[in-house]
């Protein structure tokens, strides 16, 4: 079964498409605002799109434009959003006005979507020029970011916000009606109109989205993603992750290093490596979900606030499983905070019932947590957290792989601590075995 899943997440293509839905589905659970929001956006944006007669490829690029358009919105200024006042604060609406360049920043780091930055970059300029981040007017704005302009309206405006609630359909056209020529494009703004009048709007449904969202896939990428992109992508995917908590820097990249130095001590397979590299990446991902001002507190979690945490691993895996591509990823971030003794969360199995990957991802990364700061602690030493693991074997940790883990050599611990993402070179990490683990043909074996 392991196997037949590590044959599709090698097969580029599907793998990357599957990454690329996890980074809009954990993007959209980040928080109320965000909620669906970026599908929501771009099947509005289609509608309208397709309207105004845009080429193909022009709906491929303003589908993925306007799904990512937010992306830089995650752990930004969370907390604002659940603010019952109608205007932010000035230091929070300076903040949030930084998101579409963070965006942009970003969706150029996304394999063969690089094209799509300026698109996402603006967003929020308005027709007349008082838009941001630099306040183009009219034709300077790209088409696209004119239409997700209005369709980004439309759906805000349709959802209910802690200052207001939801806006009918009729008090939508009335306000898009009067902010044409204004904040939105006529050619936009009046498509947009026309539907609404000739009852030609359809509400949104994920099947019909992921239709054309596929569709724009065709259009966009090449026949075959090769590995390096993968792994990019994966890394922009960790990034995002770690947005939410300061702390966490590099974790994801650290874990799967060491799950797969581990995998090779325990004599696994390349696809069961494989696996567990992009599960080390991305074995936090419903940590995306926990709410900013819970990730980085100091003090001591509530309980109300520590269930929002032990959701994490239950959040992610269920993302993941909705993914055909990524499915085979979900057992081991499911289980990866259960306790070998049964104690830890969410408390479902202990004992060899704990999926293999998960044993092996919850001693990496309670390893890498040890040694890193949190915003509750001060970090351990390597040594005290090898300490830590030898007296959680059988307790917290399965004994074979803190075995395992105790026997990799320390030169491999050293590079893994010191490498940071952004001055990472892969070849200064010594393998423990004869397989690379930054081998390129990880995923095209
Ligand atoms: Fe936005
Ligand atoms: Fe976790
Ligand atoms: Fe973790």
């Amino acid at each position: 079964m392991i196997q037949d899943e590590a044959k599709s997440l090698r097969a580029g293509r599907s793998f990357y498409a599957g990454l690329l839905e996890a980074l809009i589905r954990v993007m959209g659970s980040a928080n109320a605002y965000l909620y669906d929001h970026g599908r929501k956006v771009g099947f509005m944006a289609h509608q309208i799109g397709r309207a105004m007669g845009l080429s193909d490829l022009e709906l491929a690029r303003l589908a993925f434009a306007s799904v990512l358009a937010d992306l830089g919105m995650v752990g930004l200024a969370e907390d604002a959003w659940e603010t019952p006042v109608r205007e932010l604060p000035a230091e929070d609406r300076a903040l949030v006005e930084e998101h579409p360049l963070r965006s942009q920043d970003r969706v150029a780091e996304i394999p063969h979507l690089e094209s799509l930055a300026p698109l996402v970059r603006h967003h929020h300029e308005w027709w007349n020029g008082n838009g941001y981040p630099e306040g183009l007017a009219g034709e300077d704005i790209p088409l696209e970011s004119r239409i997700i302009r209005v369709a980004d309206t439309v759906v805000a405006l349709g959802q209910d916000r802690p200052h207001r609630p939801a806006c009918s359909p009729e008090e939508i056209a009335e306000i898009v009606s009067s902010g044409v020529g204004l904040e939105f494009a006529p050619q936009a703004g009046r498509a947009y109109l026309h539907l609404h009048r000739e009852g030609g709007l359809r509400a949104f449904d994920a099947t019909s989205f992921r239709e054309i969202i596929c569709e724009a896939a065709d259009h966009l990428l090449p026949p075959e993603v090769t590995t390096p992109s993968n792994d990019q992508l994966l890394s922009l995917l960790a990034s995002v992750i770690e947005a939410k908590d300061p702390y966490t820097a590099g974790h994801s990249r650290r874990v799967a290093i060491l799950a797969v130095a581990v995998a090779g001590t325990l004599g696994l397979s390349d696809s069961e490596k494989s696996d567990l590299w992009a599960g080390g990446y991305l074995h936090d991902l419903g940590k995306v979900s926990v709410p900013l001002r819970v990730l980085s507190k100091a003090g001591v979690l509530s309980a109300e606030e520590f269930a929002l945490v032990k959701d994490h691993p239950g959040v992610g895996a269920d993302i993941l499983e909705s993914i055909p591509a990524l499915r085979g990823l979900s057992p081991g971030v499911r289980y990866h905070h259960e306790w070998w003794n049964g104690s830890g969360y969410p408390g479902e199995v202990r004992g060899e019932e704990i999926p293999p990957h998960a044993q092996i991802l919850a001693v990496c990364d309670g390893y890498d947590a040890m040694t890193s700061q949190r915003a509750y602690r001060d970090s351990r030493t390597h040594a005290e957290a090898l300490e830590e693991i030898a007296v959680s074997s059988g307790v917290q940790f399965s004994p074979r792989v803190a075995a395992a883990f105790l026997a990799l050599p320390d030169h491999l611990f050293e590079a893994v601590r010191a490498q940071r993402p952004e001055v990472f070179d892969p070849d200064a990490v010594p393998c423990p075995t004869s397989w690379g683990i930054y081998g390129g043909s990880l995923y095209s074996l």
